[in-house]
């Protein structure tokens, strides 16, 4: 929520400013290089980060923002259970020559190892929690082992959120968020924010924004801020849905088969309770293979069989349908929570698991 109350000046909205060429004050503003709406929309994401925001036309226009102006001369060091989209830009710059990229797994940023070959300059990209496998890793650890090496460390901080951590506390550099999931929340538009704490690295975001193009509508920067609004209360419910759906599941198909950062039995809770406020709203689970998750997935009725997450609808998909999934479990299933009331949830899940046999 917007926390000052005489912000705007026309009321509780700020205006959605249509120019692409306007004055502010003196001087003349091009409508690529910053636009009042956008500047209300990174305010307050870098409030909630504690950093300096550039928001972008998608989560992808902001990952590329980082990748692209990656030089030859540094590496890029990327966890391998990255969103799909992340590893096939990578894997696309890799084949024009224009990126030396090295994978680390699950395992190499546990033990850090992938460091052994790492270089001043170089940089490594990691979600936590990741999508869709929702492995945790700790954030402050490794900011500190990158930074010893004077590195640069960027996290995809989409599946927490703001309200559940804040990376740039825990000794990050650059936070990503896909604004499109739930900081908008209503499914209805795209959006990528890039946040910094340093200043000369926010001037280069910004830069590389206005050269690439990627940027957002001023209408679509309007409908994120009005969609944040209610990021902190939303964020409440769907957590408190998928943490109560984790129980149910626990009960009924056991621990082995379910990936969520709250997860009791995984050696990673205490690091996610640690970092993240809560489990968050996203849990993955790994049927037997294929045709269960998909038999699954369509007795489902009140979740949608939709990609994306965290908007206000719960959603469900078999992650490995994808291209860019194939090292994916061809069985696991995304279950995005929404808002919906809980007892609802409970007996549609409960009736899908019976269609299944479960
Ligand atoms: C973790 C994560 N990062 C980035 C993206 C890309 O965001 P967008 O679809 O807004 O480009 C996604 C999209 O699913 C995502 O799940």
């Amino acid at each position: 929520m917007t926390r000052n109350a005489k912000k705007y000046l026309h009321g509780p909205n700020p205006a959605i400013s249509m120019n692409a060429t306007y004055y502010k004050g003196q001087r003349s503003v091009y409508g690529r290089d910053t636009n009042p709406t956008w500047e209300h929309l990174e305010e307050e994401i870098g409030r909630l980060e504690g950093g300096l925001c550039t928001v972008f036309a998608s989560g992808m226009g902001a990952i590329a923002s980082m990748i692209v102006g990656i030089s030859k001369s540094q590496r890029l060091f990327l966890a391998s259970d990255s969103y799909n989209g992340t590893r096939r830009l990578s894997e696309l710059l890799v084949k024009v020559g224009r990126l030396d990229l090295t994978y680390a797994t699950p395992n190499d940023i546990r033990s850090k190892t992938f460091l052994n070959d790492a270089r001043p300059g170089d940089i490594f990209f990691f979600e936590s929690p990741s999508n869709p496998e929702l492995n945790v890793y700790d954030i402050s650890e490794i900011a500190a082992a990158c930074k010893d090496l004077g590195m640069l460390v960027a996290i995809d901080s989409t599946l927490a959120t703001p309200v559940l951590q804040r990376p740039l506390s825990l000794g990050v550099d650059v936070v990503i968020h896909s604004l499109t999931k739930a900081i908008s929340g209503h499914s209805d538009v795209l959006g990528g924010a890039v946040v910094v704490a340093d200043g000369d690295l926010d001037a280069d975001f910004k830069l590389r924004r206005s050269l690439f193009g990627a940027i957002p509508s001023a209408q679509d920067a309007f409908l994120i801020l009005r969609g944040l609004k209610t990021l902190e209360i939303r964020m409440e419910r769907a957590v408190a849905n998928a943490s109560r759906a984790f129980s149910v599941l626990y009960d009924r198909i056991g621990s082995s088969e379910l990936r969520y950062p709250y997860h009791p039995d995984s050696d990673t809770l205490e690091v996610a309770k640690s970092q993240m406020k809560s489990g968050g709203s996203v849990l993955s689970v790994i049927f037997e293979g294929a045709a269960q998750a998909d038999a699954f997935v369509d007795s489902l009725s009140l979740f949608h069989r939709a990609t994306s997450l965290g908007g206000v609808e719960s959603l469900a998909e078999r992650r490995a349908f994808h291209r860019g999934e194939d090292s994916t479990h061809p069985g696991l299933v995304r279950l995005s929570f929404g808002v919906e009331p809980w007892e609802e949830l409970k007996d549609d899940l409960l009736s899908a698991l019976e269609g299944v046999g479960l």
